[in-house]
Order: C-alpha cells, then structure tokens, then sequence
C-alpha cells in the first residue's frame, strides 16, 4: 500500500467508513474524511493521518472540494432507507456528482462500496452468485438505487477514463455493526429459544468488518482491481441457524431453535406486503423469503484471484470477535 497518499473516505461517520478511514490511515494515507456532521464522528476524530472535511452527497461544491488533490476516493456513504426518492437522491445522484467530481479533479481510483443487493432476490438466481450473475427484478428501492449507482459511475468512468473498482458486500457484521452483530445478538438472546422462519438451513451472506475494509484497500491500489466488481461475503456459505446460534452461545443461552412454519409467514405475506410503503424490502415478498431460505453463496472467488484478497476472519472466529465486542460495550 502507497503511503502519504491523500485520500477520501465519504461515509466516515457511519460503520464503515469509521472502520476503513481509520485502516487507511494506519497503513500511512493521508485520509479526508467527509462529515456531514461532526458530532456523529467520534470514531474517527482526532485518529493521526484523518482530516474531518464537511460535505453532503447533494452539495456538489462541497464534493468537488473534498475530492482537490487525492489519489483515491473511497465512496461508502449511502442512504440505506429512506424514500424510494431519498435514496434515488443520496445513492444515485449522490454518486453521479461525486465520481464527476473525482474524474475532473483527476482522481487515479474510484472505490465504490455497492451491495450483494444489486442482484435481488428470487428463485431465478442460481445457487452460486458470481460478479456476472444478472439481477433479478426488484421493488426494493435500495437494491434499486445500489444498482442504479453503479451504472451511473460506470458511465462517468467510460467517458472520462476514471479507474473505478466495485466491492459488493453482503450482510457486515463485527464491532460497531449494528444489524448484523447488535440486533442480531439480540434475537438470539432475547428469549430462551431463537425464533425465526423455518429451520434456519438458508445462508446468511455474512461478512467481517475488517474482510470489507481489506478488500476495499486493495481494490483501491490492485492495478487488476481496475473496472472490475468483487463480491464480498461469506465463502463458503454459513447457515442462518449457526450464525444465530453462535450469537445466542457466546451468550451462555442454549441456543435452541423455535422454527416458525414458513407455510404460516407466507399466509400473512399479501397482507404485510400490501400495507408495506412503497421501495420497502417487503415489497419483494416472496421472493426475499424463498432467497433466504436458500444456501446461496455469493462466490468470492474472483476478489481471491484478482486481488490475492483473503479473509481475516473464519466465521466462527469472526462471531467470537464479534461478541467479544459486545461483551466489552
Ligand atoms: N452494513 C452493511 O451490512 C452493508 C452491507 C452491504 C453494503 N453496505 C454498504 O456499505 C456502505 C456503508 O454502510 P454502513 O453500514 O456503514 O451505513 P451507515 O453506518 O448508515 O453509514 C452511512 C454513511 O453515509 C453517510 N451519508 C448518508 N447520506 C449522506 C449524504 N447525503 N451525504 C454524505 N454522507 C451521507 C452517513 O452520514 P451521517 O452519519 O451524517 O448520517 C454515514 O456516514 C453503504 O454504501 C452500504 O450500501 C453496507
């Protein structure tokens, strides 16, 4: 990894960002970080080798100053709810004034953070999702916008001749994740047994914080990276049951399952889906439900061959690291 380069890191006050400026700056860069409000970024403040920069996606002066002298841009901000139009704004728009401004400002790599989502949910997907996988239709308006964002800066990089690299994680989970380690935890542990749909046998796309960071960091300076999307999550796939269950075992709770019939969820589907607002995951109802019922595994193969990218952390390790951290909050 080049040191003293200058960097931006967007997205730096939330999970990970905080976690990839603070990594960038530990291997030398020089890191901007770009805040929308200061106040939200303790995680980084005052960490050697991270500037705060204020600036929002929807201000375009404020990006096209954030991005004067750097290298590289990693973009990790996003609007992960929100209205179908609010995060049409933040993730499309958001990322077409950003990678316009990069690519004037002459930027040699632009890291976009997008999403396993891109590919949807249904039964038409196969049960290994490579990087050239076709999604499948959507509702959902982030998987929608995430889409749409990589398209929008594919387009920016073709006309202008910006080198870009795509990192699809899937569900990120570690210290500071609040889905997928604090909310997950509690439903393991919120009662004696772990309720959940069916028998917990589909694949959860589970990914370590620091796996996410690793990667991205490569992507940033691999001259193989360059127009090339990687996935990035678990490889082989983990069940939904061992992930919950290892939650609910580091917590001295037995982990036993309560299966909820999936026959009885699917009852209730058109109902929920009905009153669900519009660009909200439930609009995908079933095919969500059918998708993680499945063993998918989104291959990483190619970030293993292309980058010689390799993850840190196990799944059962990760969980351990994971909870570790809980225990110490
Ligand atoms: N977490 C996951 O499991 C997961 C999985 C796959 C992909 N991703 C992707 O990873 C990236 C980061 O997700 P995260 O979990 O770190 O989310 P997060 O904690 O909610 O962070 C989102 C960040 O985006 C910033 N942001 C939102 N709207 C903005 C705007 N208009 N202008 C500038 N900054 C704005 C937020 O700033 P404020 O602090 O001011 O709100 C925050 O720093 C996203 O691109 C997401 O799609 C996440």
């Amino acid at each position: 990894m080049a040191k003293n380069k200058t960097v931006l890191v967007t997205g730096a006050s939330g999970f990970v960002g905080g976690a990839l400026a603070r990594h960038l700056a530990g291997q030398g860069m020089t890191v901007r970080a770009l805040v929308r409000d200061r106040a939200k970024a303790a995680y980084i403040d005052g960490v050697p080798g991270v500037e705060l920069v204020d600036g929002d996606l929807g201000h375009e002066l404020s990006l096209r100053k954030a991005v004067q002298g750097c290298a590289q841009v990693y973009h990790v901000a996003a609007a992960l709810g929100g209205s179908p139009d609010h995060q049409t704004q933040v993730n499309v728009e958001g990322t077409r004034l950003l990678a316009a401004a990069a690519a004037q400002a002459g930027v040699q790599r632009f890291v976009h953070v997008s999403s396993i989502a891109i590919y949807g949910f249904g039964r038409s997907l196969p049960d290994v999702i490579t990087e050239d996988t076709p999604p499948a239709p959507s509702n959902y308006a982030y998987t929608i916008t995430k889409r749409a964002a990589e398209g929008v800066l594919r387009l920016i990089a073709a006309q202008t001749g910006m080198a870009y690299s795509i990192i699809r994680p899937g569900m990120i989970y570690g210290p500071r994740s609040n889905p997928w380690t604090v909310q997950m935890s509690a439903l393991a542990t919120r009662f004696p047994v772990i309720p959940f749909i069916g028998d917990g046998r589909g694949h959860i796309a589970a990914v370590h914080i620091d796996d996410v960071v690793s990667m991205c960091a490569l992507a940033g300076e691999h001259p193989s990276a360059a127009g090339q999307a990687f996935n990035c999550a678990a490889d082989p796939g983990v069940t939904w049951r061992d992930f919950l269950t290892a939650y609910a075992k580091h917590s001295g709770r037995s982990g036993r399952w309560l299966g909820i019939p999936t026959g009885l969820v699917r009852l209730f589907m058109p109902l929920v889906k009905l009153t669900a607002p519009a660009g909200s995951i439930v609009k995908d109802m079933p095919a969500v439900l059918d998708h993680h019922l499945r063993p998918v595994v989104y291959s990483n193969e190619k970030a293993r061959r292309v980058l010689g990218w390799q993850p840190h952390w196990p799944i059962e390790d990760g969980l351990t690291d994971a909870a570790a951290w809980l225990a110490s909050r």
